[in-house]
């Protein structure tokens, strides 16, 4: 697997993009700083030195029916390698990542399909490490570094890289799901209930206590 090591880009994820016109193998592209880096919902993400800012580029990772796995192996990859760095955090389905109730990092997965398979996937990355959050996140997003000090970049990256290329069960990604079980708040178009958090399905649908399922794309929780 090729690893792409750059000083900036606009986004990690748009630089996997244009390497699909010029490379058929899975690489992992991770920049010091980031000029346009971006989120969910057209939302930009603040990628000053310090972060970790990286992206991984996989050909037919899997059916397009199984793509929740995706989700499920990027959330989980960085629980663990949070892990590592003694930092306990927690998955709101479906992948964001929490410690102590704020983010600490943001996950932006594009797929791109060919029939029933992603013919390729961009798991994109960001961890608040060792930067400095900025003005007004205080209260909803964390660093590493708060938590347990200033960590080795390159030791977090190379963590990463490693647990993006395991393999996990939805019941490893039920142990971190801080909704399970839980009263949480959907929005799903134009209505907002209130419902338990029962079960996720093997193919990543949260099962509502009303026997309802939803799928990650159709709805917000909170
Ligand atoms: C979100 O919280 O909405 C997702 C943020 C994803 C940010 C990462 S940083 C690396 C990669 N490059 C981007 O432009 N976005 C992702």
């Amino acid at each position: 697997m090729k690893i792409f090591k750059l000083e900036n880009t606009d986004s990690t994820n748009n630089y996997c993009k244009k390497l699909v016109s010029e490379i058929r193998e899975d690489a992992v592209v991770i920049a010091k700083t980031q000029s346009g880096g971006h989120g969910t919902k057209g939302r930009s993400f603040s990628s000053c030195k310090g972060g970790v800012y990286l992206s991984k580029l996989a050909f037919y990772p899997c059916k397009a029916k199984d793509s929740f796995k995706l989700m499920i192996k990027s959330a989980l990859a960085v629980v663990m390698t949070l892990k590592a760095f003694n930092v306990n955090a927690v998955i709101k389905w479906p992948n964001d990542v929490f410690v102590n109730g704020k983010k600490i990092c943001g996950i932006l997965i594009e797929n791109n399909f060919q029939g029933d398979e992603v013919f390729y996937s961009i798991t994109g990355i960001g961890i608040n490490v060792n930067n400095e959050l900025p003005e007004g996140l205080s209260d909803i997003a964390v660093s590493v570094k708060q938590i347990v000090g200033e960590q080795n970049i390159d030791a977090v990256s190379s963590t990463l890289i490693y647990n993006l290329n395991r393999d996990y069960t939805v019941e490893e990604y039920k142990k971190y799901s801080c909704v399970l079980g839980k009263e949480i708040t959907v929005i799903k178009g134009d209505k907002i209930f209130k419902a338990l958090a029962a079960d996720i399905t093997s193919d990543g649908r949260l099962v509502l206590d009303s026997g309802e399922e939803l799928l990650a794309a159709e709805v917000s929780i909170r």
